[in-house]
């Protein structure tokens, strides 16, 4: 049955499109230069208009911020930064009225060392969240336990003198991590889904999913031959006992547990793997993640043989039955407009809105938004501050406002905000694009739309037809329809014949102007273009 162009008997999340919005970026209401929830609800005709289905929100919880909100004081709260909780229950009232969902980030490896569970941890070794943290006496030498490195830069470990011991941090020493080993953890953690879950959130995009256990031996992790001086310090050594470890399957199957207490609703989870080992996170009978997040378009070159494997190898690795999805940028990578340039940009979004798996969207991408400039007065990110200078390591550069129109601050602001908007913002804008039909914004739109009309393209089979040099090219099927997608990732004019394609007709060129034409037995591309060809 189709209803509101989707058929009713696919899960919403495999058929739809996910949108990241990032609150300290999208919409300033209060005249502090931040966004806010409010400031979202003043800016849903955006999602409408462009035609996405969920929106997830990056974390709006009680925080001191250290990390942006990665760093959570309280599970069950709204930062005052960013409204109250009834406003939040406001923001899943309104995406619902509008037929969308609320997929919450959810960050169960640490917590903020404000968060009531640390304070107490922290205070003696008998107190009765003693065991809720990652406490090691220290080294024969007085030193930390073991080799252990954190994700932003130095050692792993930071010294309590309350308890004479050690605590571990994956990350910043201002988020401890939790001790999921422990029964207590995995329960309260467990009262935490299900709070949000009883107020109507549709699901949650599990922070670093991969990283909740931790060898229970300590045992240091081995050096990492392949390090080069551009890289940060933690890839010095492998993540062999820090992540990834046997047991932490079982973990998100219990997640997924409460959420299925609950109809329909979705899991993400974060993690940056293989294809294979992230296969692994849909569990073996889809007991686990609904949507093991797939990185490789951010970690992988842009080559087409490179794409073309991609697709093959996950179709290959899936376990039976399960949903595949593609991700092309988000608030920890550089813009995909920086890295591949604007032109390639649009063939990028083509590809990741007519691959075969649930997208998802990076607010400011379907304005062609680029890496911010951010001069070193202003650097927020504390991965940088850390360990400065190294390319495409600040993750301010992808966490610039949303821009939407030409009035002072983009529309964003009253005021100046906490990151400089993206230079060009007069014309880089929701309002300039949305009236030009040859801007990222309408490409986006109408991508949208055509995935929304056809199933082949929301739910299809994906077929490689050719993936070579720099012409790529696949086929998405479903009952009776159709469609052909050629791109071309590079900028040379490539001349081809795919017989697959042949006698179809072009619904959409990334570049434009080419609605209408009828594929012959020759097929010219343009330099960074791509078209889709319907064959229905
Ligand atoms: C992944 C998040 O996306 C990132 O922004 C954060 O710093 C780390 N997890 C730690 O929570």
């Amino acid at each position: 049955m189709i209803a509101n162009g989707r058929d009713a008997s696919v899960p919403w999340w495999r058929s739809g499109v996910v949108y990241q919005i990032y609150p300290w970026s999208f919409q300033d209401t209060t005249g502090d230069g931040v966004g806010d929830i409010p400031g979202i609800l003043s800016r849903l005709d955006h999602l409408v208009a462009l035609g996405v289905d969920a929106v997830w929100l990056s974390p709006v919880y009680v925080s001191p911020m250290a990390d942006f909100g990665y760093d959570v004081a309280d599970y069950c709260d709204v930062d005052p930064r960013f409204g109250t909780l009834s406003d939040l229950d406001r923001l899943i009232e309104a995406l619902h009225a509008r037929g969308m969902k609320l997929i919450l980030d959810f960050v169960p490896n640490h917590t903020s060392d404000r968060h009531p569970w640390f304070l107490e941890s922290a205070s003696s070794r008998t107190n009765p969240k003693a065991d809720w943290y990652i406490w090691h006496d220290p080294a024969p030498d007085g030193g930390p336990p073991n080799n252990w490195r954190s994700m932003f830069g130095g050692i792993g470990w930071e010294w309590s003198a309350a308890r004479g011991q050690w605590y571990y941090h994956a990350f910043l020493k201002e988020q401890p991590d939790l001790n999921w080993r422990n029964p207590a953890v995995v329960a309260a953690m467990h009262d935490v889904l299900r709070f949000w879950l009883k107020r109507g959130v549709d699901g949650f995009r599990v922070d670093v999913i991969w990283h909740l256990l931790k060898d229970p031996d300590f045992r240091d992790n081995p050096p990492n031959p392949d390090w080069t001086p551009d890289e940060p310090e933690v890839r010095h050594i492998l993540q062999i006992m820090t992540c990834d470890q046997p047991g932490v399957i079982d973990l998100v199957k219990g997640f997924r547990k409460v959420i299925d207490e609950f109809p329909d609703k979705l899991m993400i989870g974060e993690l940056y793997l293989t294809i294979e080992r992230m296969c692994a996170y849909y569990g073996e009978d889809l007991d686990g993640a609904h949507l093991p997040f797939n990185f490789h378009l951010l970690m992988d070159p842009w080559k087409a043989e490179t794409v073309g494997w991609l697709i093959e190898e996950y179709e290959r690795r899936l376990p039976p039955g399960a949903w595949p999805n593609w991700v092309l940028g988000n608030h920890d990578n550089a813009r995909v407009v920086s890295r591949l340039g604007a032109a390639q940009a649009r063939v990028a979004a083509m590809f990741l809105l007519t691959a075969r798996g649930t997208p998802t969207l990076f607010q400011g991408d379907e304005i062609g938004l680029s890496n911010g400039v951010i001069p070193p007065d202003r650097i927020r990110d504390p991965q940088e501050k850390n360990e400065p200078g190294l390319p495409d390591h600040n993750r301010d550069i992808a966490r610039t406002p949303m821009q939407w129109d030409a009035s002072p601050f983009a529309g964003f602001s009253t005021v100046e905000p906490w990151l400089p908007l993206v230079p060009g913002w007069e014309s880089v804008n929701v309002a300039v694009e949305a009236a030009d039909p040859a801007s990222m914004l309408t490409l986006h739109r109408r991508l949208l739309k055509l995935r929304r009309a056809h199933e082949a393209l929301s739910i299809g089979d994906v077929r490689v037809l050719v993936a070579a040099g720099d012409l790529l090219a696949f086929e998405r099927r479903h009952g009776d329809e159709r469609f052909v997608i050629v791109l071309n990732l590079g900028s040379d004019l490539i001349e081809t014949s795919i017989p697959e394609a042949s006698g179809g007709q072009i619904v959409l060129s990334s570049k434009g102007g080419r609605d209408g034409e009828i594929v012959g037995a020759r097929l010219m591309l343009a330099g960074d273009d791509g078209v889709v060809i319907s064959l229905a």
